[in-house]
């Protein structure tokens, strides 16, 4: 499908936080400015997926030595630690003209082969209770309901241990 996964560049901007509006609901999505911080702390565990020139996907997340995700992180850089043990997903995305291809699997294939070189102890996110079964396929189990009331939803607690 000439698809390319690569590290995240600053120009990026502007794709990424379109593709996370029309992915996520308005008090889901994460804004601009968060993901320009984002861009910034840890680009290094910020992945997109682009076809032609175009941002179709990504994926990201801080580094903690938590095992579970806080509404915290969500907002502050200062929460990574760039040699902690778990890398967190804060964000799965494939734009909808480019999902039920396996994109999103790949994204987060790739994100899980650069935990494991790093020598990270593991993966955490927290996902809707409908996309549970999802994570299951990559190892990930439920850790069950999480502590978050991020945009006012339900959200599971999910980690991959390496
Ligand atoms: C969730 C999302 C990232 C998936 O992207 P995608 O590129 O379509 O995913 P893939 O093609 O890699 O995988 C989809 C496949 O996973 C499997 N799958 C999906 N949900 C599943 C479940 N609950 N249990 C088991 N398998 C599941 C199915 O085989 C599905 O195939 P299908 O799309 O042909 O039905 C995408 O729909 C999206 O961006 N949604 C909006 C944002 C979002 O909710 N992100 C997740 C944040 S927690």
């Amino acid at each position: 499908m000439d698809i390319i996964i690569r590290q995240v560049m600053p120009e990026d901007l502007d794709a990424v936080a379109r593709v996370e509006a029309v992915c996520f609901p308005e008090a889901e999505a994460a804004a601009r400015a968060s993901f320009a911080q984002r861009i910034q702390a840890f680009p290094e565990s910020f992945f997109v997926a682009e076809k032609d020139g175009q941002i179709v996907g990504f994926i990201n997340g801080c580094v903690t030595d938590e095992r579970m995700i806080r509404d915290e992180m969500f907002e502050d850089t200062a929460y990574h630690k760039p040699d902690g043990a778990y890398q967190s997903i804060f964000g799965l995305d494939v734009a909808p003209e480019w999902q039920h291809r396996g994109l999103a699997g790949d994204l987060m294939k790739h994100l899980i082969e650069d935990a494991r070189k790093r020598g990270r102890k593991g993966l955490i996110l927290t996902c809707k209770e409908h996309l549970i079964g999802f994570y299951e396929r990559f190892g990930y189990r439920s850790l069950g309901v999480s502590q978050s009331v991020h945009g006012g939803a339900v959200w599971y607690d999910m980690i991959l241990e390496l």
